[in-house]
């Protein structure tokens, strides 16, 4: 596993392996292990911190969603049935809370030096649009309901791969809940996977099924088909023990903590779209993990979400920037498959997937460090730009605020209609509108249903 690891911070490889955490000497900065492991984040103990910091945030809001169902249990006018189902989901609610501290125990371990300015530093920032629970909901169809879902994903694998390739040493971007890269190590040749993903939660939970273990988990999905599926506890397993040179890494595709030219094969599921880099750096990046000849290949989604149209690629555009950035013209295959159909919902999706695979034929120009913060920010010293968007929000967020400063238990919307003509921000017939949906905004955040 030592010889694909190298520092996230300068890229020095070898590291230096010793009580299970690893070490770039050059950097002087110690990677540790989270549960065997290796927790490869350019600033491992800000990550830890953060995730930290995300995993009290999610067990705060489940007492807080227990309490809550509490005190809606001590209402007389529920009907039998809502008491029941209430009753059942606060006790899933607490079960969870448990299962999840458990589970992430590894996680909850005081950071030795309260580094965030290092973090900042060095703008390795996790989008803060990952919680916890983002991609919870796909531990269950990996582990437990979702063979159809499984068996259609390694399909589409194969039927870019070919059946029989040997694919070497396998690296897995954004490997999630892992079944794919489980089943591509049991069912395809690989010599070694390895199985990357930043999030914490879902690689403990994989790693603990390949491992032979039963986890009792609740799921909870969107749309309950019926009473008692609104939490519903499933036995997650593994079909049988991973063989060996299955390996897994906590880190950053964006700043992937491997060795150049390690890799025979990079595959990305459902992953491209997701990224906040550009697809042409992250095309480039991967180029430069892989070995010559060594290959591509993406599955999943094509849904680019960006404020720049330009950046929204369609297929074709897609297929071009792979090949622009070292690689063959892609060889591609769509399929429509099911995806998150969980038996216990009523919501589901069938997507049409966008797989290829790329041969490198040669080096790309290797993309500089990936930074998620500008320099005013992390530095403190250059101006913050004026620019037209912060211009207009901080308009709104004036308005807005003054708005919720009228809100006293006392006035109505026409009153507060009123203040706002008197401090001539807006006439009174514009005022009453606008107050009327930013307090239904407001309203509708506060009944908006917790979950996990
Ligand atoms: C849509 S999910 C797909 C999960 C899995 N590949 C699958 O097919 O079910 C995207 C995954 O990418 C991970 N991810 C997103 N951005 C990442 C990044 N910059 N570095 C590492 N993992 C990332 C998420 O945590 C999540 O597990």
């Amino acid at each position: 596993m030592i010889e694909f690891l190298a520092c996230p911070r300068c890229d020095k490889t070898p590291l230096v392996e010793g009580d299970g955490a690893y070490r770039c000497e050059a950097c002087k900065i110690d990677f540790p292990s989270i549960d065997g492991i290796p927790w490869m984040f350019a600033e491992p103990q800000a990550a830890l911190g953060e995730w930290r910091g995300r995993l009290q945030f999610a067990l705060q809001r489940l007492s807080f969603d227990a309490a809550r169902l509490e005190a809606e249990l001590g209402r007389k006018d529920l009907r039998p049935l809502a008491r029941r189902r209430i009753e059942r989901y606060r006790k899933a609610t607490e079960s969870h809370r448990r299962s999840l501290q458990k589970l992430l125990r590894p996680v909850d371990v005081q950071s030795l030096q309260g580094k965030f300015e290092t973090y900042l530093a060095l703008r390795t920032r996790l989008p803060a649009d990952q919680a916890l629970n983002t991609y919870y909901a796909n531990v269950h169809r990996d582990w437990s309901w979702g063979d159809e879902e499984n068996k259609a994903s390694l399909q589409q694998i194969r039927a870019v791969a070919q059946d029989n390739a040997d694919l070497g040493n396998v690296l897995v971007l954004g490997s999630g809940a892992s079944r794919l890269a489980y089943d591509l190590h049991m069912q395809m040749d690989c010599t070694a996977t390895i199985a990357m993903d930043f999030n914490p939660l879902l690689l403990l939970i994989a790693q603990a099924v390949m491992r032979g273990e039963t986890l009792k988990l609740y799921e909870f999905p969107i749309a309950p088909k019926s009473l008692e599926d609104d939490a519903v506890l499933r036995s997650l397993r593994a079909p049988e023990v991973v063989r060996a040179g299955f390996h897994f890494v906590l880190g950053d595709a964006m700043r992937p903590p491997f060795a150049a030219q390690s890799f025979e094969t990079v595959i990305t599921p459902w992953l491209i779209d997701i990224v906040t880099e550009d697809l042409a750096v992250l095309a480039a990046r991967i180029n430069g993990l892989l070995k010559k000849d060594g290959r591509w290949i993406n599955f999943g989604s094509l849904a680019f979400s960006h404020p720049d149209r330009a950046r929204l690629y369609s297929p074709e555009e897609t297929k071009a920037i792979v090949a622009e950035n070292g690689f063959s013209d892609p060889y591609v295959s769509e399929a429509t498959i099911p995806y998150m159909c969980s038996p216990a919902s009523r919501h589901g999706r069938r997507e049409q997937v966008f797989s290829f695979s790329a041969y490198k034929e040669r080096d790309a120009d290797q993309p500089a460090r990936h930074r998620a913060l500008p320099d005013w920010i992390v530095t403190g010293k250059e101006p913050v730009p004026l620019t037209s968007s912060f211009r207009s929000q901080a308009m709104t967020t004036q308005i807005y605020s003054f708005m919720m400063s009228l809100i006293d238990g006392k006035r109505s919307i026409k009153d507060m209609a009123v203040v706002l003509e008197k401090q001539k921000l807006m006439t009174r017939e514009e005022a009453e509108p606008a107050i009327r949906s930013f307090l239904t905004r407001m309203y509708d955040d506060a009944q908006k249903q917790p979950g996990f």
